[in-house]
């Protein structure tokens, strides 16, 4: 199913004359393009430039005041110009301009009123992923908008300079609508923030370019089978920003890219290389929960469901046809449960599990559609097209962060594992208006979340409040390779988070603040952020008392 050459210019005309280097004898002809371009796509789609958000439609950003904004959740018309395949979305109209999943640009200490009113045909509520708030405006799931209602949010701002992230969370129903396309950044921009933009004009829109990664299922409507809700639904393409295989004009500079992983389940190991095959480094500045205290340069990254990755890509050595991928690198996924109530292990190469695929396309054709976790693929293409004098340097303190006081702080334990058919935290499903995991207000806890072997990576978040990592301990070996300190913790662990991802053998520490500011008792929820495992039950009621 390859093109040779000849059909690849003929299937893509104009724009695969450009894409290609002006110069053949470069260095980047022969075989080393060739296997690029076998992989980009598969060489069977075309490419089409990244969708780079702007001041208004598709993840357009509105600087929100004090007026409120209406949030309708809605089905996608061709008028509403959203990426083919989403099919519901938010919609708003906001100060005369139209958006479809806007990107709320926000400052801390701000009020933040928004109304969503339900346009859809089933119940949802709107989750603020990352943000500090009551129960109240959490958006958890207790208290749903049913169609054709209205529930209006009010709180304030007190969350840190970050990209934070929105999404539906009615219980049961949350894979299938954010599959769908309910998704939205929250850009909260703070002092530290204001100073590493001009410190290397980065300007939103031209130079700091947010990627959203989903992964799709071509032409279908979200269905969960039953493999589905075991793994979490996995898609056939890759969509960054909507599309998929895009392709993004450069110049010699440093460029800014905030990744969220939108996908219902999908982990992705990121990192660049270029056209023959030589890693290329980002510089790594903040995660979930923010600026770093200082860069870090990596060769990739995991990222999970949920997860954010804010990065540096310094192109200022390359030249005038350089053209460079951002790959998913191939890796173990390490599904390794036990199957189904019979309690038998899953036959891994029936289910596309196998590590490490060593053909990408092989795989695809063999299972259904689905692109297993762990295949290679190249995700996004960027091509230089102009050189330009850069002479920007990262600065080397981008924020300052004091550590958790760990000196009363009480341990928790939480398992995860699988029974009668069922992902579980402490052995638990979640029960509506339960709360296994009690907290008393304004106490330091730390977590020990441990996953067993026989098990799958689980992305676990908790509402309400950011953490810090401060241990991985028997990490598998891919993972602890990439460790950054002798406490076996990874670049993108540093800072604060909201979502860890918690491997197969492996224990992850983390410490928690639960200071709180809202008055009266509180919940919020603990789960995995593989949409399909929150839906069926990895989760649990936390009461804040
Ligand atoms: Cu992204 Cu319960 O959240
Ligand atoms: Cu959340
Ligand atoms: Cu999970």
């Amino acid at each position: 199913m390859f093109l040779n050459r000849r059909d690849f210019l003929k299937t893509l005309g104009g724009v695969a004359l450009v894409a290609l280097p002006p110069d053949p004898g470069s260095g980047h002809a022969g075989a080393a393009e060739t296997s690029v371009r076998s992989d980009w796509c598969g060489g069977s789609e075309q490419s089409l430039p990244l969708f780079v958000p702007g001041e208004r439609g598709f993840l357009g950003r509105l600087v929100l005041d004090d007026e409120t904004l209406t949030l309708r959740a809605a089905p996608l018309e061709p008028a509403d110009n959203a990426p083919a395949g989403l099919s519901q979305a938010y919609l708003a109209s906001y100060r005369g301009r139209e958006y479809v999943n806007p990107t709320l640009v926000l400052h801390p200490g701000q009020r933040v009123r928004v109304e969503l009113v339900n346009g859809i045909g089933e119940a949802t509520i709107v989750h603020w992923h990352g943000l500090t708030v009551d129960t109240r405006n959490d958006g958890a799931g207790a208290v749903l908008a049913a169609p054709g209602e209205r529930y209006a949010y009010s709180f304030e701002l007190r969350n840190r300079g970050a990209l934070y992230w929105y999404h539906p969370h009615p219980h049961g129903l949350t894979a299938g609508q954010a599959y769908r396309g309910m998704f939205g950044l929250l850009e909260v921009a703070d002092a530290d923030e204001e100073k590493l933009r001009a410190a290397l004009d980065l300007r939103p829109g031209k130079t700091e370019i947010p990627l959203v990664l989903q992964d799709r299922r071509t032409g279908r409507d979200y269905a969960a089978g039953d493999a589905d809700r075991l793994h979490g639904f996995l898609g056939d393409s890759i969509c960054v920003n909507g599309r998929a295989c895009p392709y993004l004009d450069v110049s010699t500079r440093i460029y800014r890219f905030r990744l969220l992983n939108a996908s219902n389940a999908r982990t992705y190991r990121l990192g660049w290389r270029t056209a023959a095959g030589k890693a290329v480094p980002f510089t790594l500045i903040g995660n979930d929960g923010g600026l770093l205290p200082e860069p870090r340069i990596c060769a990739e990254a995991f990222l999970a469901s949920a997860e954010r990755l804010d990065l540096l890509l310094d192109l200022t050595d390359l030249a005038v046809g350089d053209t460079l991928f951002l790959d998913t690198r191939a890796f173990d996924p390490m599904h390794m449960e036990m199957g189904g109530s019979s309690g038998g292990a899953i036959d891994h190469a029936a289910m596309g599990h196998a590590a490490a695929p060593p053909d990408s396309h092989a795989e695809h054709a063999a299972h259904g559609g689905a692109f297993p976790e762990g295949g290679a693929r190249a995700i996004l293409q960027m091509r230089v097209r102009e050189k330009i004098a850069s002479i920007a340097s990262v600065p080397a303190k981008l924020s300052s962060l004091a550590p958790i006081d760990l000196a009363r702080a009480i341990e928790r334990p939480l398992r995860l594992g699988f029974a009668k058919g069922r992902w579980r935290i402490n052995d638990r499903v979640f029960a509506m208006g339960e709360t296994p995991i009690e907290v008393a207000r304004n106490s330091v806890e730390t977590w020990l979340i441990r996953n067993y072997f026989n098990s799958m990576p689980h992305a676990m978040h908790l509402h309400g409040f950011n953490f810090e990592v401060l241990e991985r301990q028997t990490s598998p070996d891919p993972i602890a390779a990439l460790k950054v300190d002798d406490r076996g913790r990874l670049a993108t662990d540093l800072g604060r988070k909201d979502t860890v991802l918690v491997w197969p053998g492996e224990s992850v520490k983390i410490a928690l603040d639960f200071t709180c500011p809202f008055p009266g008792e509180q919940t919020y929820v603990f789960h995995c952020h593989n949409l399909e495992h929150e839906d069926a039950g990895m989760m649990l009621g936390v009461k804040l008392a």
